[in-house]
C-alpha cells in the first residue's frame, strides 16, 4: 500500500466522537462494541494497554462487522504487525518516529499518528499522512493551539484526543482542522466492570449527537 493509501481521514470522518477503549476481560468485548453501535458509534480505537487487547480485537472484528476496530496505542511495529493480524482496521499511535511510521505504513490499513508539536506534524508530512492524532491535547495545547496552527498548514486534519469531554468537545469540532475528537469518556472504567452496556449506549448516543 502507499503511503498516501494509508492516511487516516476516512476513518477521522467515521464519527465526531473516536471512543478510546481499554477492555481487561475479552468476555466485555462483544457487549461493549455493541452498546457503541446501538448509541451511534461506529468506530472503536482499542487499546493495546491490556495483555488480552488482541483477543478483544479479534472478537470485535469477526462478531461486531459493522463497526470498524482499530488499535490505538500502538509504540512498535511489532505491535503493529500483531494488531492488524488480530483484524485492526486502522491503527494509532500516540506518537511517531520516522521507524514507526515507516513500519504502520507498511501494512494495509490506515495510520493516524500522534502528534504534539508543529516539527512532528512535519515529519509525519514527510510520510505521506495528513491526518493526524492531536495529543496529548489539553496538555499540549488545546484548541487554542490547533487554531493557531490552522493557517500554516490548512492541509492537515486532527484528531484531538486526552482530556476531552461531552462538554469539551465542540471547542474542537468546530475548528477547520479537526474533523473528530477522541476520548475515553464514552467507555468509563467503572461502566465496564460493571457490564453496564446501557449506561455505555446513552454515553455513546450522548457523543454521535456532536455530529
Ligand atoms: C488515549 O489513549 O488516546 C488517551 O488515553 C485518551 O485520553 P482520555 O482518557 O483523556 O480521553
Amino acid at each position: 500500500m502507499s503511503t498516501i493509501m494509508a492516511d487516516a481521514s476516512g476513518v477521522l470522518k467515521l464519527s465526531p466522537v473516536i471512543p478510546v477503549v481499554t477492555i481487561e476481560d475479552p468476555a466485555d468485548a462483544v457487549p461493549l462494541a455493541r452498546a457503541l453501535l446501538a448509541g451511534g458509534i461506529g468506530v472503536i480505537e482499542l487499546t493495546l494497554r491490556t495483555p488480552t487487547a488482541l483477543t478483544s480485537m479479534r472478537l470485535i472484528a469477526d462478531e461486531v462487522p459493522d463497526i470498524v476496530v482499530g488499535a490505538g496505542t500502538i509504540l512498535t511495529p511489532g505491535q503493529a504487525d500483531g494488531a492488524v493480524a488480530a483484524g485492526a482496521q486502522f491503527l494509532v499511535s500516540p506518537g511517531a518516529t520516522p521507524a514507526l511510521l515507516t513500519a504502520m505504513n507498511s501494512l494495509e490499513v490506515p495510520v493516524l499518528p500522534g502528534v504534539a508539536t508543529v516539527g512532528e506534524v512535519l515529519m509525519v508530512l514527510d510520510h505521506g499522512l495528513t491526518a493526524m492524532k492531536f495529543f496529548p491535547a489539553g496538555p499540549a495545547g488545546g484548541p487554542a493551539y490547533l487554531a493557531a496552527i490552522s493557517a500554516l498548514i490548512p492541509h492537515v486534519t486532527f484528531c484531538p484526543t486526552g482530556g476531552i469531554s461531552l462538554a469539551t468537545a465542540h471547542d474542537y469540532l468546530r475548528l477547520v482542522n479537526v474533523s473528530c475528537v477522541g476520548g475515553s469518556w464514552l467507555t468509563p472504567a467503572d461502566a465496564v466492570v460493571a457490564k453496564d452496556w446501557t449506561r455505555v449506549e446513552e454515553l455513546a448516543a450522548g457523543a454521535a449527537a456532536l455530529g
